[in-house]
C-alpha cells in the first residue's frame, strides 16, 4: 500500500514519560507507522527554552530515558527516523529564516506563551527571545521534513495553527514549497492527572510513569481522586466524571462496562476500583516494561538508533535548506 504522507512529531526530553504522554501522543506515533513515513524527534533545543543552567547535566540522560520509552512502546527505528533535534543543525538555519517572515504579534498571542511566562514568573520584558520563538522552531522542525501530519496532544494545537500561518505566508511570498501541517489527536487528547483536575504532567507530580514498577504504579494509583460527590461507600458513583473510570476505559477496555455498572450501583468502592485499575495498567504495560529493560541494559543500541536517525534526517534537511535558500534569494 502506498504511504499516506509524512508524519513528524517531537517531545521535549524531560525524562521518563507518563500515561498521559502515552495515551495522548505516543500511542498514535506507534500506530501511524503503518501508513506514514514517520520522523520522531527529541527536541533538546526546545528544552533549553525553560531549562535552568544547573539542570544541563540532566539533558542527555533525559533524552535517553525518553527515547527508550518510545522504542519500548513500539516506535520501530528500522522503519521510522528517530533522532535528536540538535544533531541536525539545519533546523536552526530554517528557524532563523522563518523568523524573518513571522510577525512578533502572532507569537505574543499564542496562549501557551502567556501561560509559560506566568509559570516561570517572568515578564514579557525578561523572558528569553527563544521562548517567544518556540513555535517558530517547532514549525521549522515540522516543515524541514515537509511533514503534513503531526500527532500531538490537544495542548499543542495552537502551535500548529501558527505553523500553518507561517507556511501559508512562506508559500504565498516565495512560491508553493511546504504542505500545511495538520494535527492528529488520539481518542484521549487530554488525560487528567491523579488529582482529577489538571492535565497529567510530571511538573505537577500527578502522574504515573510508564516505566514505574508494579508496586509504585499501585501506590500512586491508590492516591487518585474519584467522584468528589461520592462520600460514602454506599453512595452510587458517577463514572462519567471520574478520571479513574476514564483510565479503566483505556487500560481495561474489556472490563470497563462492569466497572461502570458496579460503580453506578455502589457494588464497587473507589479503593477497590483503583487497585483494579493499577492491576490493569500493570498487565497492559508488562511487555513494554520488559522491552524497556533490554534497552536499559544495552545503551549502545540507543546510541546507534540516534546516530542512524540523525544521518537519515540530515539527508532530507539539507535538501530542504537548499530549496528554501534558493526561494528566498540566498542562492
Ligand atoms: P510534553 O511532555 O508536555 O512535551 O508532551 C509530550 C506529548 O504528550 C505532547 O504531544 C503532548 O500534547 C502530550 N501530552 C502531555 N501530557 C498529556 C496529557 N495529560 N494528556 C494527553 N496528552 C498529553
Ligand atoms: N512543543 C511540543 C511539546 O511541548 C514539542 C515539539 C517540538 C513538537 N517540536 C515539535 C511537537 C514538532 C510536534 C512537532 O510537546
Amino acid at each position: 500500500m502506498p504511504l499516506k504522507g509524512r508524519v513528524f512529531s517531537g517531545m521535549r526530553p524531560t525524562g521518563r514519560l507518563h500515561l498521559g504522554n502515552y495515551l495522548g501522543a505516543l500511542q498514535n506515533w506507534v500506530e501511524l507507522q503503518k501508513d506514514y513515513q514517520c520522523i520522531y524527534c527529541a527536541v533538546d533545543v526546545h528544552a533549553l527554552t525553560t531549562m535552568k543552567p544547573q539542570e544541563k547535566a540532566e539533558l542527555k540522560p533525559n533524552i535517553r530515558e525518553m527515547v527508550i520509552d518510545w522504542l519500548a512502546a513500539g516506535v520501530d527505528p528500522q522503519q521510522s527516523i528517530v533522532f535528536v533535534q540538535s544533531h541536525v543543525p539545519e533546523v536552526m538555519v530554517l528557524n532563523t529564516l522563518l523568523s524573518m517572515i513571522t510577525p512578533l504579534g502572532w507569537l505574543l498571542r499564542v496562549p501557551t506563551f502567556k501561560e509559560k511566562v506566568r509559570q516561570m514568573e517572568e515578564t514579557e520584558e525578561t523572558v528569553s527571545y527563544g521562548l517567544v520563538g518556540y513555535p517558530v522552531l517547532m514549525t521549522a522542525d515540522i516543515i524541514l521534513y515537509k511533514a503534513d501530519t503531526v500527532p500531538v496532544g490537544e495542548d499543542q494545537l495552537p502551535h500548529l495553527e501558527l505553523a500553518r500561518e507561517i507556511v501559508r505566508r512562506f508559500n504565498f511570498w516565495y512560491g508553493e514549497t511546504f504542505p500545511e501541517p495538520q494535527g492528529k489527536l488520539t481518542e484521549a487528547p487530554l488525560i487528567l492527572g491523579l488529582d482529577g483536575k489538571q492535565k497529567m504532567s510530571k511538573s505537577l507530580d500527578n502522574h504515573v510513569e510508564l516505566a514505574a514498577s508494579p508496586d509504585e504504579t499501585r501506590k500512586r494509583t491508590l492516591t487518585a481522586f474519584t467522584d468528589p460527590q461520592r462520600l460514602r461507600r454506599s453512595d452510587p458513583g458517577r463514572p462519567w466524571v471520574c478520571n479513574v473510570y476514564t483510565l479503566h476505559k483505556y487500560f481495561n477496555p474489556a472490563g470497563a462496562q462492569v466497572v461502570y455498572d458496579e460503580c453506578t450501583t455502589a457494588r464497587r468502592g473507589c479503593v477497590d476500583c483503583k487497585g483494579h485499575l493499577a492491576q490493569a495498567v500493570n498487565t497492559y504495560l508488562a511487555p513494554f516494561r520488559e522491552c524497556r529493560r533490554e534497552y536499559e541494559a544495552n545503551p549502545s543500541l540507543v546510541d546507534a538508533v540516534l546516530a542512524d536517525g540523525a544521518h537519515r534526517a540530515a539527508a532530507i534537511a539539507r535538501e530542504t535548506i537548499r530549496e528554501v535558500k534558493e526561494r528566498m534569494g540566498l542562492l
